[in-house]
């Protein structure tokens, strides 16, 4: 591809099966982290999802979010979230324009491409769900008028799994709103050691480039949209989500949201092996990082130290797989 066509973005020229390939591969070049967890974050994006990282500070996240948008050559924004953030601080805000004599919008962050918001969990309630609103509806409404986001439209969430003192921690509730969670976790020590010599020589992130654009991105979401879903293989994804809902150790099972999100994202892996129709094993790859964060555990299962996780691990495990 040329810089011509990159900077037109106007039609696309990658495939959506490509469009991961090569995006997963740039991203390794600068984030040291299992592919697995890489590959997850492109398959949110193709699945029109949103992401939440749970980590602790210094792990790269910043730096997978910065090098998602640079690969794909989309707009990037981040917000701190802290307990005085207003909802339009987010979304945006009408201002007064003393020449023109009228109001105008100010579009707020929500309207990049990518935005991480780091630590989700320090703003007010309120401030949240103006964000998963905007992340639901894809659009936001002010003073009466709504607007439309930009497309593709990723959130990155992240929260700090070990310091919850004077947060807002999400209820799962909201946390079902997010299609995928994952963690980073810290690099073997030979590729940490690898990053520390780069980091403090030549950092790879000013050298990432660009490999496909934003057109490439919204075929390759067309793309998984059209994807075929057998019968039995929808009805495999219910299956999942029941042996959920009927888990005597959980106190609440995956809702219907979760299915659906589990479901888009079995379709951007499928584009993402050159299918255009799901097979189970596209369900049980994804399964884990989309459904183990909305669970809710029972009493019991909570102090036996059961993990979302092993819940779903048990679901996979019980429910028969279609042929
Ligand atoms: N897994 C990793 N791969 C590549 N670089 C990393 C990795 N972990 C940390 N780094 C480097 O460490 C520095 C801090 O990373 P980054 O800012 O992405 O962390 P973070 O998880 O966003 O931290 P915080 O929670 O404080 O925002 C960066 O220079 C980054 O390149
Ligand atoms: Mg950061």
């Amino acid at each position: 591809m040329t810089d011509g066509a990159r900077a037109g973005d106007a039609v696309a020229s990658v495939s959506a099966a490509d469009v991961v390939r090569r995006v997963v591969a740039n991203l390794e070049l600068v984030v040291r982290a299992p592919r697995a967890t890489l590959e997850l974050c492109v398959l949110g994006l193709l699945a029109e999802g949103h992401l939440i990282i749970e980590d602790f500070p210094g792990v790269g996240k910043t730096m997978l979010a910065k090098s998602l948008a640079r690969s794909l050559h989309l707009s990037f924004s981040r917000l701190q979230f802290t307990p005085d953030l207003l909802p339009t601080d987010v979304t945006g805000v009408n201002v007064f324009n003393q020449k023109a004599n009228e109001f105008e919008f100010k579009p707020g962050p929500v309207f990049g491409n990518i935005l991480l918001v780091d630590e989700i969990n320090r703003a007010s309630p309120k401030t949240q769900s103006a964000l998963l609103e905007a992340m639901q509806e894809s659009q936001v409404t002010i003073d009466g008028t709504t607007y439309a986001l930009e497309l593709p439209f990723l959130v990155v969430a992240t929260q700090n799994p070990i310091e919850y003192e004077g947060t807002y921690p999400l209820p799962e509730a909201q946390l079902d709103r997010f299609t995928a969670r994952l963690s980073l976790g810290y690099p073997p020590l030979a590729e940490e050691a690898r990053m520390l010599a780069e980091q403090t020589t030549a950092p790879p992130l000013e050298r990432l480039g660009r490999v496909a654009g934003r057109a490439d991105v919204l075929a390759a979401i067309e793309t998984a949209r059209a994807v075929y879903v057998e019968e039995s293989v929808g009805e495999y994804v219910v299956r999942l989500l029941r042996h959920t809902r009927s888990s005597s150790r959980l106190a609440l099972g995956a809702s219907p949201r979760a299915g659906i999100a589990l479901l888009r994202m079995a379709k951007a892996r499928a584009v993402t092996a050159g299918r255009d129709f799901v097979l189970p094993e596209d369900v049980q790859a994804v399964a884990v990082p989309v459904l183990s964060h909305r669970l809710i555990l029972g009493p019991e299962a909570r102090a036996t130290g059961l993990a979302g996780e092993e819940a779903v691990e048990e679901a996979l495990g019980e429910t028969p797989v279609p042929a």
